[in-house]
């Protein structure tokens, strides 16, 4: 049961890289749920095909799929004109393809670090140029960029991903100034740790993961469910004025100071 209208996205297309898993397929169902056709994008056909039939049967919306490398520019061009050729255009690029792991970054390869800023970093800035032209076309045309919380403060073993996401959040203020001539708006979500996700299962297993909770004001995990509640809101008419902001969603962990944890 959704608190949004069940056509809230209706007549829209959405874009979704690394929607085959994850947040982002949480986002990609809540969009097809709530009215748009969704193309989900991934390096992995098997998986994208399989979640692209879940999602289809689950929300009764059309979804597509399109593979693709997010490091490989023309790989995305090759996806944005398919996604194009079925669906007649793009409104809504979801930008959620990451790689991430953890390392300590005096044992961080060169390539290590390349790998995750090429995915996060540079893949957003393809998928932008890529969904440039049909976001423009659109009127009312979205990035949505998946960001993430761990760059807002020094966060052990992931020099890698922390500075890609930086990267992600200072891109989406860029893009928002100016695209927005365009009629385009650029926004992003920044999630702490959402707990049905497989990225947490293997950066905060077990303990670690207990631990963390004691750190969250709201004393839980996150859902994937309510990052895509947020995704629907950002997509939809109402948040038409939003452009340039990140929204942090993370139960308050990145705001609570030392001694609200000790009380
Ligand atoms: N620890 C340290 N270094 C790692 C690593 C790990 N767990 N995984 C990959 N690397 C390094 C490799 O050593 C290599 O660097 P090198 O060339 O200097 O040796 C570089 O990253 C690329 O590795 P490769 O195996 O070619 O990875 P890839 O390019 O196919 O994919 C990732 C990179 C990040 C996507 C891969 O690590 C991965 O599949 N991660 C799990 C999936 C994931 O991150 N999902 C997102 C959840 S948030």
């Amino acid at each position: 049961m959704s608190i949004f209208q069940r056509d809230i996205l209706a007549g829209r297309v959405a874009l979704v890289t690394g929607g085959g898993t994850g947040i982002c397929k949480g986002i990609a169902r809540a969009y097809a749920a709530h009215g748009a056709r969704v193309c989900l994008v991934s390096r992995k056909a098997d998986a994208l095909r399989a979640a692209a039939e879940e999602l289809a049967a689950e929300t009764g919306g059309e979804v597509m799929t399109a593979t693709a490398d997010v490091r490989e520019p023309s790989e995305l061009d090759a996806a944005v004109a398919a996604c194009q050729g079925r669906m007649g255009g793009i409104d809504i690029l979801v930008n959620g393809a990451a790689g991430n792991f953890l390392a300590p970054a005096a044992a961080l390869s060169p390539g290590g670090f390349r790998a995750v800023i090429d995915i996060d970093l540079r893949g957003t800035f393809h998928a932008c140029k890529a969904a440039f032209e049909p976001l423009c076309r659109s009127g009312r045309g979205l990035i949505l960029n998946i960001s993430a919380t761990l760059q807002y403060h020094g966060t052990p073993l992931m020099a890698h991903a922390a500075a890609a996401k930086a990267g992600v959040d200072s891109l989406t203020r860029t893009l928002a100034v100016e695209w927005a001539r365009f009629g385009m708006r650029a926004v992003a979500i920044a999630p702490g740790p959402i707990g049905d996700t497989e990225g947490m299962r293997r950066l905060a297993p077990g303990e670690i993961g207990k631990r963390l909770v004691e750190h969250i004001p709201l004393g839980r995990f996150g859902t994937v469910a309510e990052v895509a509640d947020l995704a629907v809101f950002l997509a939809s008419d109402a948040a038409r004025y939003i452009t340039g902001a990140i929204y942090v969603i993370d139960g308050g962990q990145s705001v609570a100071a030392p001694s609200r944890l000790q009380e």
